[in-house]
């Protein structure tokens, strides 16, 4: 079943929790979308994830547009949102349309997520003025690592609980479908799931937000530069591949791969005219 903007709502409604994963290419997100979930996110973690790079500042349009191309093509029933990385969306009202418009037409995406809420609520509504849904983004929110001074974890104090609630019932104002709350306190989370009408979709925000959101490489421990408290490693696949990985070059090493089965033989008549 096709899953859409109008899908997360009604969820929500419903009170029927809504799950997501990131994915950045086309074999992760056919998988992740025959297991069933209902959104993947080309997140800006890209950066880190597949890219190496220490936050997710250095990402571009063009990374996230070419990634979701990608998990499009791979997707049949999720819903696609693109991330906008960090300065797509900051410098005026037409470039943020602009970007965005960009991650619909040339990524193939559905949807949007943008991170903040008051600094961006002009972007915010411009965006969804142009008939693009727009997912929110509070909290813990990465484009901002060297104003919070490091991954840290926010809405820990009364006026950073007042602003993270202000800014979640001004995105839904301004009409986004959902909200993604990352790293904050989960009684904040369930305040601000409690308030507003649209979805939450957590990470490191605890159990009470409409949905949940991690990252695909560290749900499968394929990421360990890095492991945050909120990580749930439901598999450690690093030590799988690296076993994999290990045999094959032993395996080569020894002449034991590739046998008989892995390769192709001439028929007999050309093997009998060759020796004539
Ligand atoms: O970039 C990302 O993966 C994200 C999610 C973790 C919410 O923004
Ligand atoms: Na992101």
């Amino acid at each position: 079943m096709k899953k859409t903007t109008t899908y997360f709502k009604e969820a929500k409604k419903r009170g029927e929790k809504l799950t997501m994963l990131t994915a950045y290419d086309y074999s992760m997100a056919k998988l992740i979308d025959s297991a069933g979930i209902d959104g993947i996110l080309v997140g800006d973690s890209l950066g880190m994830v597949v890219l190496g790079y220490e936050n997710t500042l250095q990402v571009t349009v063009e990374d996230i547009i070419h990634h979701t191309r990608a998990v499009a093509r791979g997707a049949k029933d999720a819903l696609i949102v693109a991330d906008m990385p960090f300065l797509s969306y900051h410098i005026s009202v037409e470039d943020a349309i602009r970007n965005a418009g960009r991650m619909i037409k040339e990524g193939m995406a559905h949807a949007v997520k943008l991170e903040g809420g008051e600094e961006i609520i002009d972007k915010v509504r411009a965006i969804i003025n142009a008939q693009i849904p727009v997912m929110g983004h509070l909290g813990l929110t990465p484009q901002s690592v060297n104003v919070f001074g490091g991954f840290k974890v926010q809405g820990k104090n009364k006026s950073q609980i007042e602003k993270l609630i202000k800014d979640a019932k001004l995105l839904e104002e301004a009409g986004v479908f959902a909200i993604v709350l990352e790293g904050i306190p989960k009684e904040v989370a369930e305040r601000i799931t409690e308030t507003v009408s649209v979805p939450t979709i957590g990470i490191g925000a605890g159990v009470h937000c409409d949905g949940q959101i991690l990252v695909t490489q560290d749900l499968l421990g394929l990421y360990s530069d890095f492991v945050p408290k909120f990580v749930k490693q439901y598999r450690k696949l690093s030590v799988d591949i690296m076993e994999a990985f290990k045999e094959y070059i032993s395996d080569v090493k020894k002449g034991q791969f590739p046998k008989d089965e892995h390769s192709f033989k001439l028929d007999e008549q050309t093997k009998n005219e060759l020796e004539k």
